[in-house]
């Protein structure tokens, strides 16, 4: 087991970059740190160096045909790594730096262990100051997936990071909570004008669709068959994913009827998603409470610490209302089907 070190940013200019350059050179020297981002806490190694890339695998414990996104400072740094086109400027332009991953063709630097082999490339420049302040010190892109152990929660706190990676890792770097909660939107550019969803995340279809003429999403991102399915075009969407300890089981019906099976079905080992003025509708249950009703953006940001709250209460089960597959929503959608493994209990309407 190696020693990681904990490393908190306190807003002290001098703290903060004494602790970028400490992590600049770990990454330089082919070791891996786990970073804040504005999505979730990011397992950062080098993606120059092909070792690094399969000590972030090991780390994870993640199966090596599953590519890691390169993290860069700015979206014109995606031409020493790839081809980006037309439509990749145009979409930097409106959401770089920010929550979007863009896939494109590869140029020969990036490593075949970074992108597991492909001849593609997923390039996203992160807005979070300390993602971006390491990029630029290290002078290396940074190759990151989520800071998990592959198939749980992925960690929005240090905490989480702590409690995956302690003892696997060089550093863990604690910028605080991370502000959007779920990964970057993953899409693949179709020409200059059409883009696919492979990952829904922040930046929705709509929003997209403010520079693109047409945006498709990926069967995959909403039929939890095909989830499971062989060959999904985004090699991540294929794995069990995001999965606490407790089951967790997701009800489609409207509220009324969730909150009667909730009630009838539950004890106080069970857990309940539920928004803060809703949580005098459960009764034995625990709550988790998920922010005011409607608000898309808080449920989005407490999912996974939510989950992990309820595996350190020890809960069994934990109740959820299926959120709709669509919108601002989409993304949470994508998450919660797959961390109940793909099970949803359908509910007749009274
Ligand atoms: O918000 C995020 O994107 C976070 C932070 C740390 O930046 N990173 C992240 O990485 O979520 P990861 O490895 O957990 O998820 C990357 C996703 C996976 O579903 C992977 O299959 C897909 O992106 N992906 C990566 N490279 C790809 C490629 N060349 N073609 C298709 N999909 C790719
Ligand atoms: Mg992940």
């Amino acid at each position: 087991m190696m020693k990681t070190e904990f490393l908190k940013i306190t807003g002290n200019a001098e703290n903060d970059s004494a602790i970028i350059v400490k992590a600049a050179e770990v990454i330089k020297n082919g070791g891996l740190v786990a970073i804040p981002t504005e999505t979730v806490y990011g397992l950062a190694g080098s993606a120059l160096i092909s070792s690094s890339a399969e000590k972030i695998y090991a780390a994870k414990g993640r199966p090596s045909d599953n590519p890691l996104i390169v993290h860069i400072a700015e979206p014109s740094d995606a031409e020493k790594y790839a081809y980006p086109n037309s439509l990749y400027y145009r979409l930097a332009e409106r959401f770089m730096p920010g929550p979007l991953t863009v896939i494109l063709k590869k140029k020969e630097n990036i490593p075949d262990t970074v992108t597991a082999g492909g001849d593609t490339v997923a390039v996203r420049c992160p807005a979070h100051p300390v993602a971006h302040k390491l990029i630029e010190v290290s002078g290396h892109p940074i190759a990151a997936p989520s800071a998990n152990r592959s198939g749980v929660p992925s960690p929005t706190k240090a905490e989480h990071v702590l409690e995956d990676m302690d003892g696997r890792i060089d550093m863990i770097i604690d910028g605080g909570e991370c502000s959007i909660g779920l990964e970057s939107t993953v899409i693949r550019l179709d020409g200059d004008n059409e883009c696919t969803i492979l990952r829904p995340g922040h930046v929705t279809a709509d929003m997209l669709a403010e520079i693109c003429h047409q945006v498709r999403i990926s069967p995959a991102v909403i039929e939890p068959a095909l989830a499971a399915s062989e060959k999904p075009e985004s090699p991540g969407m294929k794995y069990k994913h995001y999965a606490p300890n407790a089951e967790l089981i997701l009800i489609d019906a409207d509220e009324d009827a969730f909150f009667e099976y909730v009630c009838e079905n539950s004890d106080e080992n069970c857990g309940v998603f539920v928004a803060d003025e809703d949580i005098h509708r459960i009764k034995l249950a625990h709550p988790l409470p998920t922010g005011a009703k409607g608000d898309a953006a808080e449920i989005s940001r407490r999912f996974f610490t939510l989950l992990r709250n309820a595996d350190e209460v020890q809960l069994k089960t934990v109740y959820a209302q299926l959120p709709p597959a669509e919108g601002e929503y989409l993304a949470l959608y994508n998450r919660i089907v797959r961390a109940a493994g793909c099970r949803i209990l359908k509910l007749g309407k009274k």
